[in-house]
């Protein structure tokens, strides 16, 4: 220690070129996700970003207790920008709303694919392997407290499975240690009207594993 810094110390005093400290968790998480917000708008990892109008990032509270992540964005999300904007969208929120959640409000909502596949073909392996890891890092600049898989293409790459939806349903497994559990795809069910009772009956399990979270 310098005769300055004794001096120093004796006023009960620390010298101000030893206040310099590391940046919070806080902090290095912003820088995260602004290296994030502009690394996916110019990632050309794959094929898709030939064909994309944008990326689709996606939308809501950035420290959300629920993340719901979908498949790829459609026509309309690559026009606009966000998830989960077309007529799945209205349904999800819909969804959301009777389980007393509002998309923005403590939930956030992604997709596996942050690029819309032309003609809304299934995502292929090698898109699905290039893009999770920004999903991977948004998960982890999120930190929600459940994450709920929408659809055979969330569950299967998140839970690295084939199993179908029918047969993940019902159980709390876990992503990167989140808890997550399955439901079936707003655009299926939107096809498949019968179902929507058992994707009601997710939500509630849903609302009853948050409650013990
Ligand atoms: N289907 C998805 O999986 N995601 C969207 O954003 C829209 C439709």
């Amino acid at each position: 220690m310098s005769r300055r810094e004794e001096l120093l110390a004796e006023m009960g005093l620390a010298p101000i070129w030893r206040l310099r400290t590391r940046p919070t968790a806080e902090k290095r998480a912003a820088g995260q996700w602004i290296e994030l917000k502009q690394a996916v708008p110019a990632c050309t990892a794959c094929a898709l970003h030939k064909t994309r109008a944008q990326t689709v990032l996606g939308v809501g509270d950035e420290d959300a207790d629920w993340m719901l992540i979908g498949e790829a964005p459609g026509a309309e999300e690559d026009r606009l920008g966000e998830p989960f904007v077309g007529q799945a969208g209205k349904l999800l929120d819909s969804m959301l709303a009777a389980i007393g959640l509002k998309r923005g409000d403590n939930v956030y909502i992604a997709n596996v694919l942050k690029c819309r596949p032309p003609g809304n073909r299934n995502p292929e392996p090698e898109e699905v392997a290039k893009c999770t890891p920004f999903l991977k890092q948004q998960i982890a600049l999120i930190r929600p407290k459940l994450i709920i898989a929408m659809g055979r293409f969330a569950a299967q790459t998140l839970l690295a499975s084939d199993a179908t939806i029918s047969s993940l349903r019902g159980r709390v497994y876990r992503y990167e240690g989140v808890p997550l559990i399955v439901t079936y795809h707003p655009a299926y069910l939107l096809r498949n009207l019968p179902d929507k009772a058992k994707a009601w009956a997710d939500l509630v399990f849903a609302k009853k594993t948050m409650a013990t979270l």
